[in-house]
């Protein structure tokens, strides 16, 4: 029989702390619907004492997810569990999260304590923890460093105390395949229990191995996987999603393994996920990767075409790619564009399926030809709604390349409101004048622009990133016209850090 996987995935946690992968509540709670219709086992919600805004998205997903079990990190220190149960409570099945480091070099220059109280500590922990839920992880970070005897002794004790999953981490990316193999066995062999308990594995990239370690350490006994979807996380990042579930799938004749993923979800998924982080997937990346099933050589293409098989291991469909790349255009229909959209997957409430359907008809009066990523970047820009306190109402720009550019920009919030501002180039002459609109004092963290498809018709999707006070806020503009993408993308980015500047006014004043 087929051995069951558990994927156990920590976008929304070990994602979402990297760098420039920040997200605000409602772009968590769209990750963790999309997540559950993707049909991961656990969705790792957050590390609640981190801040308020993690404790009220850890809230918002267990308060909105039925379907997997939500996961909140804590430390081995009761307050960070007090906060963790009390993000995680409402949730149905509900799962705290704990960990404390257990490699020489840990324990002894950041923790400052001897391995016999860091064990003492794990134990009161995990039996604290207990008292609030039933389902308890713990994680002995820095693992794949440790003492395999100091991890036999303290995986066997915190099972004694009540832990369900015993989770050993590859925390620096420092691992090999046969290591870890060989570390797992050997938890199999010498933990007494380690049978009634799930055993997991959390690999980071730093060698780029994350995905090899945890299919090996899947290979020496460990049913619970734990990855990102794209391979987002701390420094170089964490098991890729894709690459371990589709490798499983794809290698089943080797693997013997079944997960409950619905393979179908996984290109919408990377899509959502670098969408709402702006943290784009490059081009050659397995499986999600623009090229991951483009065909470029005549030998390969003259291949594919006698037989898919040749050159693809698997099909476009499996990962929810749709094969058949159908056009639209200004003549296309309602019918036509709703069609389209559900078989890219996505089925819209009436009022986003018609704000759609009218983003839809202005694009085909600019663009002849509408394929299907332009349709897509259509719904993943309104897959988040913020309240828009600034709307864009025109912009005049005059620029060449012997002269300073001067920008003109009208935005609206009620009333309507021009500035001017000269600047290096357009782009930065709009967002000066933008700048003097809005009146807060912000910084450019980064901008990036990339064409949705191909053609000198393409759209333009900028991403823009502003920092305030140590926080990021991601924009988002898309537009056959660049300079507009640029407008939209640095105004959707203002609103967005006013509204969390505003909640987080409100919170203060509820206190
Ligand atoms: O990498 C790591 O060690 C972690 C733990 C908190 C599981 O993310
Ligand atoms: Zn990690």
């Amino acid at each position: 029989m087929a051995i069951e996987v558990r994927i156990f995935d920590t976008t929304l946690r070990d994602g979402e702390q990297s760098p420039g992968c920040s997200m605000n509540l409602q772009e968590k709670l769209e990750v963790a619907r999309q997540l559950e219709r993707l049909r991961v086992d656990v969705i790792e919600a957050g590390f609640p004492i981190a801040s308020p805004g993690d404790l009220a998205a850890v809230k918002a997903v267990s308060e909105n997810i039925h379907d997997c079990i939500v996961a909140s990190l804590a430390r081995a220190l009761p307050k960070d569990i007090d906060h963790a149960w009390e993000g995680v409570k409402a949730a149905d099945q509900p799962r705290i999260h704990t960990f404390i480091a257990t490699s020489d070099i840990h324990m002894q220059y950041k923790l400052r304590k001897s391995p016999e109280q860091v064990l003492e500590q794990a134990v009161e922990m995990v039996k604290y923890a207990k008292k609030y839920c039933a389902d308890v992880e713990f994680s002995a970070e820095d693992a794949t460093r440790s003492k395999p005897e100091f991890l036999y002794r303290i995986f066997q004790a915190v099972i004694k105390a009540g832990a369900t999953v015993i989770n050993v981490p590859d925390t620096v990316g420092y691992t090999t395949p046969w290591e870890i193999y060989e570390l797992i066995s050997g938890i199999k062999n010498n933990v007494v229990d380690i049978d009634k308990v799930e055993l997991a594995v959390h690999c980071h990239d730093d060698l780029g191995l994350a995905v090899a370690n945890t299919l090996a350490a899947y290979r020496a006994g460990a049913t619970q996987l734990e990855c990102t979807i794209n391979g987002i996380g701390e420094r170089a990042g964490n098991a890729a999603l894709e690459e371990l579930v589709m490798s499983l799938a794809t290698r089943q004749d080797y693997y013997d393994a079944t997960c409950r993923v619905d393979t179908t979800q996984i290109y919408r998924s990377s899509k959502l996920v670098s969408s709402l982080t702006g943290s784009q997937v490059q081009a050659n990346k397995s499986i999600v990767g623009a090229n991951a099933f483009a065909h470029e050589s005549g030998i390969h293409q003259h291949g594919i075409l006698a037989n898919q098989k040749t050159y693809e291991i698997m099909t476009p469909a499996s990962i929810g790619l749709a094969e058949n790349k159908m056009v639209l255009g200004k003549h296309s229909g309602r019918h036509a564009f709703e069609d389209r959209l559900s078989s890219l997957g996505y089925h819209l409430s009436k009022e986003r399926l018609d704000e759609a359907f009218n983003h839809f008809k202005v694009l085909a009066d600019k663009k002849k030809l509408v394929v299907d990523g332009d349709i897509e970047a259509l719904v993943q820009q309104k897959a988040v709604d913020i309240p828009a306190t600034y709307r864009v109402e025109r912009f005049v720009i005059n620029s060449g390349n012997t002269i300073t550019s001067t920008a003109a920009v009208t935005l609206s919030n009620g009333d309507s409101r021009e500035e001017v501002a000269t600047g290096d180039g357009p782009i930065d002459a709009a967002f000066m004048a933008i700048d003097k609109v809005v009146g807060i004092e912000f910084e450019l963290d980064d901008f990036a622009l990339h064409s949705v498809t191909e053609g000198k018709d393409a759209q333009g999707e900028v991403i823009v990133k502003i920092a305030k006070d140590g926080q990021l806020y991601t924009g988002r503009g898309l537009s056959t016209d660049v300079i507009e993408a640029s407008v939209k993308a640095y105004v959707n980015a203002i609103n967005k850090m006013i509204d969390e500047l505003k909640q987080a006014k409100e919170g203060q004043s509820d206190v």
